[in-house]
């Protein structure tokens, strides 16, 4: 027989069922009690009632502890107060196993506290929530995708180089040829992907050694990045806007429950519709002048300029052509003025900062080794990635999009640290 979850209830209104989860919450009032059974799936009230069950199953509703598990059978009823719109009313319940001093408790508990126990916070209402939604976000993102006759291309974990900088490398021994390194992003390989497959994209962890204690930033985070043969800046801009779209307005569609759970203000991502507004660095700069910040023109828009200028706008602003210096070696350089480069940023609305970096690449061989040179990389390990310079270069664009980012705007968070099962942070790497 095929078992029988909370979120179908509403199937067997009148019906006998038998179901098994977890305590979640209980409370009690003269000859009833109210257990609170979660499954994963939803959350049911149990209702025992004395005069019901035998007097042994009474006894153990009432000494039944916070998240023991159990299994329990009853008749299912319309509720409408209660979630799901049902309840149960039990007939007998099965121990399974008592949890005893279960640690998070609903009252309040510091973050350390709970991250320290991670693997036991993931069980309450909010992360089982977030959890949710980054699932949903994850399967738009290949969705998307898959649905555009794009090719999933796995890049490799363990990488010979650098891709995004020298400075946020892990590094690791590799038998007798030396060090290799946790990928900082799978760009390289799916730029020769594209070369081969036209449209592909790569998703999988990446991992950066960075110093910063923010809360945008973890060690260890999930990328898709997609990659376009003949694309340029432009289309990288209406593929990101369309993927945006897309992304949101799904969970928007398919998480009402989980973003209820959340208490987010969802009017703030209705809003999240083509076309995003589209901004030149110099005018990114123009805004943050007006707002009093004295920004000299080159640097790079730190934490704080990107919240200034993303709260001039109701929806993800791009953020397009860059000082090519701040920028990574492999974005092409705007022929029009090769101080920029034809890159993109977009910065998530209410403060949630940069949750794209993308550009399109520099396509000539010899420019190519120019900034390889200039950035004080070693030509041999880029050997390969010029071989797609080399034979048959054609222009091509792509862009990388952070999953705990997005899952952190669109849930509403304070931090990327909920956004991921178990985060990886400069102080953090238990449980
Ligand atoms: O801007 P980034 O560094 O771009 C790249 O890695 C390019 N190779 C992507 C491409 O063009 N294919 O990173 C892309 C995104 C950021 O916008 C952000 O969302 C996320 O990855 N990200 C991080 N998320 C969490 N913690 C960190 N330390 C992150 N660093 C980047
Ligand atoms: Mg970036």
């Amino acid at each position: 027989m095929s078992k029988i979850y909370i979120k179908d209830l509403k199937n067997y209104v009148g019906q006998e069922v038998t179901l098994s989860g977890w305590l979640y919450n209980k409370r009690s009032s003269g000859k009833l009690r109210f257990l609170i059974l979660r499954d994963g799936s939803g959350y049911l009230q149990c209702v025992v009632f004395k005069n019901n069950v035998s007097e042994e199953v009474f006894e153990l509703s009432d000494k039944l502890s916070q998240e023991s598990s159990f299994t329990v059978t009853g008749t299912v009823k319309d509720e409408q107060r209660g979630s799901g719109g049902v309840e149960l009313d039990v007939k007998s319940i099965e121990l399974i196993s008592a949890a005893h001093d279960y640690p998070i408790t609903p009252k309040e508990h510091g973050i350390e506290f709970l991250l320290d126990r991670r693997h036991l916070w993931l069980r309450s209402s909010r992360q089982v929530a977030i959890m949710k939604v980054r699932h949903r976000i994850i399967k738009a993102v290949r969705d998307f995708f898959d649905d555009r006759d794009f090719t999933l291309m796995d890049a490799p974990i363990l990488t010979p180089s650098a891709c995004e900088g020298t400075s946020t490398l892990f590094e690791t021994e590799y038998f007798d040829l030396g060090k290799a390194y946790l990928t900082q992003s799978g760009q390289l390989y799916a730029e020769a992907g594209a070369l081969a497959l036209g449209k592909v994209y790569t998703f999988g962890p990446t991992f950066r050694a960075e110093k910063s204690k923010t809360r945008r930033h973890l060690t260890e985070f999930w990328m898709v990045e997609p990659e376009v043969a003949f694309n340029n800046l432009d289309d990288d801009m209406d593929l990101a806007e369309e993927f945006l779209e897309y992304i949101v307005q799904t969970v928007l569609k398919d998480c009402k429950e989980e973003l209820k759970t959340l208490e987010r203000d969802i009017t703030k991502l209705e809003t999240v519709k083509r076309p995003l507004p589209r901004i030149s660095y110099d005018e990114a700069v123009e805004i943050l002048r007006k707002n009093g910040i004295d920004f000299e023109w080159g640097n790079d828009l730190g934490g704080t300029d990107e919240t200034i200028i993303s709260n001039q706008f109701d929806r993800p602003v791009m953020v397009h052509r860059y000082p090519s210096e701040v920028k990574a070696f492999y974005m092409k350089r705007d022929p029009e003025n090769p101080k920029v480069a034809l890159a993109v940023d977009v910065l998530a609305p209410e403060g949630y900062g940069e949750i794209i970096g993308g550009s399109q690449r520099e396509d000539n061989l010899d420019l190519l080794l120019e900034r390889i040179e200039k950035h004080n990389l070693r030509q041999e390990d880029f050997d390969w990635y010029l071989d797609l310079r080399r034979f048959g270069s054609v222009p091509h664009a792509g862009f990388g999009l952070g999953i705990e980012r997005t899952v952190g705007w669109i849930c509403g968070l304070e931090h990327v640290r909920e956004t991921i099962p178990f985060p990886r942070m400069i102080y953090r790497n238990t449980p």
